[in-house]
């Protein structure tokens, strides 16, 4: 009887650890290769270093090199494959030449996370076209063109991760931010599209939709303790995000655990959109 009991506790552990062992290869991200545009800092540091603790080479891209290398540097120490791709993601050769790069080193690339961004905020009236075109050649633009150039490598594997950076603000709408709004709103649909032309590959194309997270971005309105606690009381979780909070569904959308869904946005905000 008693060995019986015994026999049993160790199926029951051989079972559990290979579900266990099953359920992690379904997020394990060992030997990816991936491209993180806008990585230097903020939430595309934060997915960098999400994919990379997956176990993906991370190349962090931003336009100085120097701040890259110290950033890549330190999650070296912490024990991650990171190496630096500076680039300015307006700038369609630069960003050729760079990703030409990477898959020369490393003979693929499997994840593009196109996450550079900017943000302009002014009323309506003050808005000029320079100010629409900077932030919809950055926002919409570079992420339009780099996703022909990543999709070269990602046919020829059969294999791929297409994510984009986009924002609540392509469902909900404010005031001031209208170029940001239309270049968000704008990715939504390339998602869409980019979703449709290449599942055939094996490429999916997803969107993260952030709400409010603390980051250089929103440095300025971080400022005010009144706009601070409206948002919070309008987020049933009660604060703003923190970078590391996207880290999960990154590694999701890159991994094979997402190998079905495609086209799609996964919000990511506290709870703020379902409020009324
Ligand atoms: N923070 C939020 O609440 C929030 C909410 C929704 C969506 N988002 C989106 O999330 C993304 C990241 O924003 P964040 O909040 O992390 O902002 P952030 O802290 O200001 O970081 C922006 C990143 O983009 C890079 N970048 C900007 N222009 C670039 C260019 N032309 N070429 C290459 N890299 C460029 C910056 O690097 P360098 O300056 O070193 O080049 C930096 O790494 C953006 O697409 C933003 O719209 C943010």
């Amino acid at each position: 009887m008693k060995q019986e009991r015994e026999q049993n506790c160790v199926d029951q552990f051989a079972r559990r650890h290979s579900s266990l062992t099953a359920g992690k290869a379904l997020f394990s991200l060992d030997g990816r290769v991936a491209l993180i545009t806008g990585g230097s800092r903020g939430l595309g540091l934060a997915m960098a270093e999400g994919l990379g603790q997956a176990g993906a080479t991370v190349a962090i891209n931003g336009r100085n090199a120097d701040t890259l290398e110290t950033v890549a540097s330190t999650l070296r120490g912490r024990g991650l494959e990171a190496e630096t791709s500076p680039f300015d993601v307006t700038d369609h050769h630069a960003a050729q030449v760079a990703i030409d790069a990477i898959v020369a080193r490393h003979g693929q690339l499997d994840i593009l996370v196109a996450n550079a961004g900017i943000i302009h905020r002014a009323p309506l009236d003050d808005w000029t076209s320079v100010d629409w075109d900077r932030i919809l050649t950055t926002n919409l633009k570079a992420c339009f063109f780099l996703a022909p150039q990543v999709a070269v490598s990602m046919r020829r594997q059969g294999h791929g991760r297409i994510i984009f950076t986009t924002s609540i603000v392509s469902v909900q709408a404010r005031g001031g931010i209208h170029g940001y709004a239309a270049s968000k709103s704008g990715l939504v649909g390339l998602t869409r599209s980019l979703a449709c032309e290449l599942g055939e590959y094996g490429i999916t194309c997803n969107g993260i939709c952030p709400g409010y997270f603390e980051t250089e971005l929103t440095a300025s309105v971080l400022q005010s303790e009144e706009y601070v606690a409206r948002l919070n009381s309008r987020v049933p979780l009660r604060r703003w995000g923190q970078p590391s909070d996207l880290a999960g569904v990154a590694i999701f959308l890159a991994s094979d655990a997402a190998s079905y869904v495609t086209g799609q946005q996964i919000v990511v905000d506290g709870g703020f959109t379902t409020t009324i």
